[in-house]
């Protein structure tokens, strides 16, 4: 038995709360209260009081170059994100989003990455997995209402995570700040000629709000995929239950897919599979060295990348998974509609 009684989050003084009991493995008995109820105290002291009210607009990412020199300019900012039917969720975020903006650079290339730190209580800092610093210099926190300037070198190709490096990693990962950033080989992938169409996905759990004995001891709530657009115009979403499957990714029938994968965690790994292909061509972490032939499930332990190529032969609904189906009940699972 787990997870006897949890409180959903509350959002604010205006609107419902929500109160969801769950017996055994089983959620059930989901009820609207309304804030006149008397439960609203308990749940109220369960919201981080300086978040209370705070819902702040989502920032576009910041993205300029010049020659190898790539400037990125990002937030850390506390937004809204609606997780499921039920779950609103106060998250702690890279630009409003989680999980945040998917930030491309060229291997070879020197970043000018800036955080300007938006919430108003809690330090916030970057921590780029593509990247070689002394962590207590390149990933120093930034204070609230305050901006930070970090320069690294971008060295290694790769699909890395990133995600805020402030202490407890974990309440600041679970809550939402993390994402993807990805370093492109200057030689290219060998397998590049051949590809037609490329996404980010990204797999992610959500614990209870701001809830560290649930985020260590407990199961996740829900467990996501999301996608991150490339260029404009593509599917951009957050991870939230369904993303992906109410918006579907689109290919062609004898298309070859090319997913950059990560798997956020901060929790589980990831067994990636796509039901009805083989993935022909796989490389781990996104390095060309690391080629892998033939798999028909991807191991990504908790911050893991890949890129997984895979060819759609048949028109038809191709949903993508992590095969810790436990998991998939949980919201992990995607679609991409192949036509002639
Ligand atoms: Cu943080
Ligand atoms: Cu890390």
């Amino acid at each position: 038995m787990k997870k006897q009684i949890k409180f959903g989050l509350l959002v604010g003084l205006s609107i419902p709360v929500l109160l969801v009991s769950a017996c055994g493995d089983q959620l059930e008995n989901t009820e609207k209260l309304d804030t006149t109820d008397k439960n609203i105290e308990t749940v109220s002291a369960q919201v981080f009081a300086p978040h209370e009210g705070i819902n702040q607009e989502p920032v576009p990412l910041e993205v300029e170059r010049d020659g190898t020199d790539v400037f990125v300019k990002m937030t850390a900012q506390i937004t809204d994100i609606q997780l499921d039917n039920d779950t609103l969720y106060k998250a702690w975020t890279f630009n409003g989003e989680a999980p945040g903006p998917v930030v491309v650079v060229n291997e070879g290339d020197t970043i000018h990455f800036t955080l300007d730190n938006m919430d108003p209580a809690v330090p916030h800092s970057m921590d780029f997995h593509a990247v070689h610093t002394a962590p207590n210099v390149g990933f120093a926190n930034v204070m609230p209402h305050e901006e930070g300037t970090f320069v690294y070198q971008a060295n290694s190709p790769g699909v890395f995570m990133y995600h805020c490096g402030t202490e407890p990693v974990l309440a600041h990962i679970a809550n939402g700040m993390h994402g993807v950033i990805i370093v492109k080989p200057t030689d290219g992938y060998p397998t590049d000629n051949e590809v037609d169409k490329e996404f980010v996905i990204i797999q992610n759990e959500w614990y209870d709000y701001n809830d560290m004995g649930d985020m260590i001891e407990g199961e996740p709530n829900q467990v996501v995929f999301s996608t991150k657009a490339l260029e404009p115009g593509q599917v951009n979403t957050n991870g939230t239950v369904g993303a992906l499957i109410d918006t579907p990714l689109e290919a062609k029938v004898g298309d070859k897919i090319r997913f950059y994968i990560n798997n956020i965690g901060p929790n589980e790994i990831s067994s990636f599979h796509v039901i009805g292909t083989i993935m022909e061509d796989v490389y781990i972490d996104g390095h060309p060295a690391n080629h892998q032939k033939g798999m028909q499930t991807v191991g990504l332990p908790a911050s893991g990348g890949a890129v997984v190529e895979f060819v759609v032969k048949e028109p038809g609904e191709y949903k993508f998974v992590t095969h810790q189906f436990e998991h998939v009940e949980k919201g992990a699972a995607g679609k991409i509609i192949v036509t002639e």
